[in-house]
């Protein structure tokens, strides 16, 4: 039998030249980016596990939506509970919140993570099945600055990436009284075009009709024209809550586009919502979105508190960044290479090795018996940038040549000199 990942799923390699997002040094170097990023914000990182109650995704992210109600990975652990592998990070960081009292812990909470989320949904180029996400969580603050902190943390982000074609498209959703009043309006005007509208939008005029506006479907969205407009409804708060996010958003030179028919797919979500969109990803062209979500903490149980956060794939502003061929750190490669001839040699190697890490200096030593030739090979494949070879000659003499691999010269030190040598030249 030939054990292969699941649909849906990959491995991270420390190279992948057939699909370099894959490739570990690219993760490390946008993790690394990402943390300086969030620290520079004044958020602090939180890490809940991966499994939940499978409660805790119906109440927080909503019944009818369709990552509850299609894509989660739920199962009966062995104690009879049903658990959910998480799809999304928001309602997880809400319960570690609560439970964990942080409320106690000043008023203002602002809150990152990067972390594996699980959605059973079609794989395609941009959907897995586990996927990852950057997201942050602002909680206790309700003004439009705490808004627009969000979005210039994920814009500036993107920008450091030197991510291009961006498109930072924005909505409000209003406070929820005046959205039941649009719901109601929505519904009615549908309503006569109920058979035209397709399967899922059908289902949705039921459930969910919000989510009509932002359907895919080319029809749909011709059945929509002069459909009543959410902004027609909005109260003064919600007016001046979008009026203020605007404004701040001009006043940081961050462009953006209003689309008043984002209204994202999870149900927890009130005023301000995003998306970042890119034009060189295909479909799947969300690189990151969120919004404020003032109602989801005392759903959950606990206070109320006003909330703001975003999710960002992590495969997808790689993939973004491979597409437009731009350039990365490099992997990085032992400095050294020891490749001992004859058992002796291979003793004093191990000693020397142990030494040069001890010095921080990456390396690494042949420990088979290869032939010079292959060990000289796999060295020149690790990427090394010297490599000494040890026989009983440099044993006794206690003299090394220092081969360096690009240039092929060769520098004779003394043993005991190797390690300031290489020191001095890698500036360590
Ligand atoms: P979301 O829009 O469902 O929001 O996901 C956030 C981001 O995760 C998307 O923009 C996309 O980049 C990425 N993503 C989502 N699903 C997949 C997938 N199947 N494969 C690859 N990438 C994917 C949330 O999850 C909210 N929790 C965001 C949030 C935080 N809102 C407030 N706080």
């Amino acid at each position: 039998m030939e054990y292969k990942t699941l649909p849906g799923v990959y491995d991270i390699l420390p190279f992948d030249s057939k699909e370099p997002w894959r490739s570990s040094s690219l993760w490390q170097f946008l993790e690394s980016l990402i943390r300086e990023t969030a620290a520079q914000y004044g958020y602090q990182e939180i890490r809940t596990p991966i499994l939940e109650k499978t409660e805790l995704f119906h109440r927080g992210v909503g019944e009818t939506t369709d990552i509850v109600s299609k894509e989660m990975y739920t199962f009966i652990d062995r104690g009879d509970r049903s658990v959910t592998l998480r799809p999304e990070g928001t309602a997880a960081v809400l319960r570690a919140f609560l439970e964990n009292h942080l409320q106690q812990q000043g008023s203002i909470h602002k809150l990152y993570y990067i972390a594996p989320m699980f959605r059973y949904d079609r794989p395609q180029l941009g959907r897995y099945r586990q996927h990852h996400q950057f997201g942050v969580e602002a909680i206790g603050q309700e003004a439009a600055e705490q808004d627009v902190e969000c979005i210039d943390l994920l814009y500036t982000l993107y920008s450091r990436l030197g991510l291009q074609n961006l498109q930072v498209q924005i909505n409000s959703l209003g406070t929820p009284s005046c959205r039941v009043a649009f719901r109601t309006a929505l519904t009615s005007f549908l309503m006569n075009k109920k058979n035209e509208l397709s399967a899922d939008s059908q289902t949705r005029l039921e459930t969910n009709p919000l989510r009509i506006l932002d359907s895919k479907d080319p029809k749909d969205q011709q059945l929509l024209i002069g459909a009543p407009i959410l902004s027609d409804f909005f109260d003064q708060e919600s007016r001046d809550h979008f009026h203020d996010v605007l404004k701040l958003l001009n006043q940081l030179q961050i462009p953006y586009l209003i689309n008043q028919h984002l209204v994202r797919g999870l149900d927890y979500y009130n005023k301000t919502v995003f998306e970042i969109t890119s034009s060189e990803l295909g479909a799947q062209n969300s690189l990151g979105g969120g919004g404020r979500y003032d109602g989801l903490m005392k759903t959950l149980g606990g206070p109320d508190l006003p909330c703001f956060g975003f999710g960002s794939g992590i495969e997808r502003i790689l993939q973004t960044l491979i597409r437009q061929k731009s350039s990365f750190p490099s992997a990085p490669r032992p400095a050294i290479s020891l490749i001992p001839i004859g058992e002796q040699a291979k003793n004093a190697c191990f000693s020397l090795l142990h030494q040069l890490r001890q010095n921080e200096i990456s390396s690494t030593m042949e420990f088979g018996n290869r032939k010079l030739g292959k060990a000289m090979q796999s060295a020149n494949q690790a990427g090394v940038r010297w490599v000494v070879v040890m026989g009983d000659e440099e044993l006794k003499s206690q003299r090394l040549e220092l081969k360096e691999m690009a240039s092929g010269s060769i520098t004779p030190v003394n043993q005991s000199d190797l390690i300031p040598f290489i020191k001095n030249s890698l500036n360590i």
